[in-house]
């Protein structure tokens, strides 16, 4: 696990052109650590918010983490793919309404070519970030734990991608509204990984 969560924190700087290749080689890493050894499916014990608390304890953003699931009340009687899938909802409506959010904004800024251009190219990066959630779901409800893994992987790599984009124009200022939008998209998909990786155990 920490190799592959390794190599995708290596790679993170790197544009979404090589993310397939990223995606490959964590594929490729996680099936060298979990293929081989079938999925031991724990008895999880179902949640009250007892084991909310211990299973945050184990992720990276533990107030967050607290906080998310006590929004949902499905949390209390969900097992870790469960709060697992309820994160990732959170993560999607958060990262939709980011995505509405930069296309109102192109439409305020109608007269500044690279800010519109920059905007539009954000707005996008968080529909894909929407996107590979909703594959995530899709993987979790299959069972498949590491392409989920790879997926929210992607999820939480597309908003450092808009970051960059505001990069690339040295006069264009990170906006704190968008840099506070990226963090708690990316504690969002941190937290969800650290779950989907309990199931990878
Ligand atoms: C709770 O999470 C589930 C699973 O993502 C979702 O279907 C449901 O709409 C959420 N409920 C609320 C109140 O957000
Ligand atoms: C993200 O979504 C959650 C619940 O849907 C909401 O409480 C929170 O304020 C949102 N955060 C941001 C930064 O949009
Ligand atoms: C997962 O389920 C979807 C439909 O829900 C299906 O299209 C897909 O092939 C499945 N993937 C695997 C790996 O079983």
């Amino acid at each position: 696990m920490s190799k592959a969560v390794q190599q995708v924190n290596l790679s993170k700087d790197q544009d979404m052109g090589s993310l397939s290749v990223l995606h490959l080689l964590v594929l490729l890493l996680l099936s060298q650590n979990f293929s081989s050894a079938p999925y031991r499916h724990q008895q999880f014990a179902t949640g009250d918010s007892a084991s909310i608390r211990n299973i945050c304890k184990t992720t990276n953003y533990n107030k967050q983490c607290v906080s998310s699931l006590k929004s949902n009340s499905s949390s209390l009687t969900a097992d870790i793919r469960g709060l697992a899938v309820i994160m990732i909802g959170i993560g999607m409506s958060n990262a939709t309404r980011t995505s509405t959010y930069l296309s109102s904004q192109m439409l305020s800024n109608t007269n500044d070519v690279v800010m519109k251009k920059v905007l539009k190219e954000c707005a996008d990066k968080y529909t894909y970030a929407n996107d590979a959630l909703q594959s995530s779901l899709q993987d979790l409800s299959n069972m498949s734990f590491d392409y989920a893994f790879v997926d929210v992987t992607a999820a939480k790599d597309y908003p450092n991608s808009c970051h960059n984009a505001y990069r690339r124009f040295p006069g264009l200022a990170y906006p704190p509204e968008m840099a506070r939008r990226e963090e708690y998209l990316v504690q969002i998909c941190d937290i969800a990984l650290g779950m989907i990786g309990k199931l990878l155990d």
